[in-house]
């Protein structure tokens, strides 16, 4: 094989086995909801709408409810008591690696939540938000 041939494997090799592989992956995800949005990413708004308490059926729910206030740590729903995986990619690779999935995340919550599915702004600043979680 050519030397350059190694280069390339070698190459791929540091991209798949690179720890930001993941990270990364979600920041391409929070950019294309920046450009639905026309607008530019908030972590600091992105934390708000994450732990925003809203009520539903006369009690107080919020994303953090379940996906707990520190999205790098695992999340419990709030009444199954079932163990969720951590919401950041920092600490839970998968999250954010399948947009189709996220999309039915976040419709499902937000509706649960809000009645209507959130925009692509607070879907945005909700990743930007989670990738600042340590
Ligand atoms: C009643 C508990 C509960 C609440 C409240 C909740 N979630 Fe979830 N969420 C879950 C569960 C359970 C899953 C699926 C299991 C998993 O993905 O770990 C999930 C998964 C997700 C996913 C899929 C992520 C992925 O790509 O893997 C997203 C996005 C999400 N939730 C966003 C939200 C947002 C935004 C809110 C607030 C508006 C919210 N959730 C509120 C329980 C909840």
């Amino acid at each position: 094989m050519k030397k350059a041939s190694y280069l390339v494997l070698a190459l791929f090799g540091l991209i798949s086995f690179s720890a930001h592989a993941d990270v990364t992956t979600a920041e391409q995800a929070a950019k294309q909801y920046s450009l639905f949005a026309k607008s530019t990413l908030s972590a600091e708004e992105g934390k708000a709408f994450y732990t925003k308490k809203v009520v539903v059926d006369g009690k107080d729910l919020s994303c953090s409810a379940c996906h707990t206030d520190n999205p790098a740590q695992h999340g419990k729903h709030n009444v199954t008591g079932k163990a969720i995986q951590p919401m950041s990619p920092v600490t839970n690779p998968q999250r954010f690696s399948d947009i189709n999935k996220s999309e039915k995340g976040f419709t499902k919550h937000c509706k649960d939540l809000y009645k209507k599915d959130c925009s692509a702004q607070d879907k945005g600043n909700f990743i930007t938000y989670v990738l600042t979680a340590k």
